[in-house]
C-alpha cells in the first residue's frame, strides 16, 4: 500500500540533462547538499535530482509515523507529480535504505539503484536501542546535540588527516536540521527490516559503492549487496557492480565526489543502454 505524503518533498536539480534522471537521496542527519558536488562532476546530459528526505533541510515533517516505507512513498509520489515515470535511484547511507524500499515498493519506477556507502541488512538490537536513546535525546534537548559527534566517524582516516575542511561542512549541515527531523529519522532506521531479498529480485542494473575506510556500513555490508544483486563483473557492468573508492570513509560521496560521480556515470549509460 502506498502511504500518503500531505505534501511533496522540496527537489533540487542540481546537473542538468535529459532523459531518465538520477534522483540523489541523502543520508542521515544530512539534507540535498551533500550531493552538490558530486553531482557537479557527472558527465554531460546526465540530470540529477536532489532530494530532501521528510524532516530534512527543506521537506517538513507531515505527522505521518517514523517509517522509511513512508519516505520511499513520498520521494515516489514526488517524483511521479514531477513528471519524473523512472529514475535511476541513487542513496547514501539512509537514503540507500529509502531507494531499497522504494524498489520494494515501486520496482517499476527504478530503472537503476545505486547503493553507496549503505547496506541491505537490518539494524542489530544494539544498534536499534542506540538509535531510539539518540531520539529520546534529542527530543528531550531540543536540539541536535547528540549526533553532532558524528562526523568524526563519517569521514574516513584519510580525511581525518588530509581533508579537515570537512569538519566544519559537515558540522554545519547537520547544525542545521530539525531536531524533530532527527529524531523522526532515527526511529524510522531502527524499524526497517532486512531488504537484502529486494535486490535478488530487482530487474534493473545495480551499482554499489563504498569508502574503502568506511566504518560505518563497511565493505562487507557492499559485497553482501553485490552478492545479491548479481555477480561482479567488475568495471563491464554485468547485474551488479562494485567500486570501492580509496582514502574514503562513510562519507565517499563528499571526499571523492570525483569518483563517486564516475561511479554513478558508468551506471546511467548501463541503464540507458538496458532499455
Ligand atoms: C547515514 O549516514 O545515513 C547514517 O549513518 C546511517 C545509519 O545511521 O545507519
Amino acid at each position: 500500500m502506498t502511504s500518503r505524503a500531505t505534501q511533496n518533498l522540496a527537489t533540487f536539480t542540481l546537473h542538468d540533462g535529459g532523459g531518465v534522471p538520477l534522483v540523489l537521496l541523502h543520508g542521515f542527519p544530512l539534507d540535498h547538499r551533500m550531493w552538490v558536488t558530486c553531482a557537479e562532476h557527472l558527465p554531460p546530459g546526465v540530470r540529477a535530482i536532489g532530494v530532501d528526505l521528510p524532516g530534512a533541510g527543506h521537506s517538513d515533517l507531515d505527522g505521518y509515523p517514523p517509517s522509511i516505507e513512508h519516505i520511499a512513498d513520498a520521494v515516489y509520489r514526488t517524483m511521479i507529480e514531477a513528471g519524473e515515470g523512472n529514475a535511476v535511484v541513487v542513496g547514501h547511507s539512509m537514503g540507500g535504505y529509502v531507494a531499497l524500499a522504494l524498489a520494494e515498493r515501486h520496482p517499476g519506477f527504478v530503472a537503476g539503484l545505486a547503493l553507496v556507502d549503505t547496506k541491505s541488512t537490518a539494524d542489530t538490537e544494539e544498534a536499534r536501542a542506540k538509535r531510539l536513546r539518540i531520539a529520546a535525546a534529542v527530543d528531550e534537548s531540543q536540539t541536535v546535540d547528540a549526533v553532532l559527534g558524528m562526523p568524526a566517524n563519517l569521514v574516513g582516516a584519510t580525511s581525518t588527516e588530509q581533508r579537515r575542511g570537512l569538519f566544519p561542512l559537515l558540522d554545519s549541515w547537520i547544525r542545521a536540521q530539525s531536531p524533530a527531523g532527527v529524531a523522526w529519522s532515527q526511529r524510522a532506521m531502527a524499524a526497517r527490516p532486512d531488504r537484502t531479498a529486494v535486490l535478488e529480485r530487482l530487474d534493473a542494473p545495480v551499482a554499489v559503492v563504498v569508502g574503502a575506510e568506511d566504518t560505518i556500513t563497511p565493505l562487507a555490508e557492499a559485497e553482501h549487496m553485490v552478492q545479491a544483486a548479481g555477480s561482479p563483473s567488475g568495471p563491464a557492468m554485468g547485474d551488479a557492480a562494485l567500486t570501492v573508492v580509496p582514502g574514503a570513509g562513510h562519507m565517499a560521496v563528499v571526499e571523492d565526489p570525483q569518483a563517486v560521480a564516475a561511479a554513478l556515470g558508468l551506471l546511467h549509460t548501463h541503464v540507458v543502454a538496458h532499455h
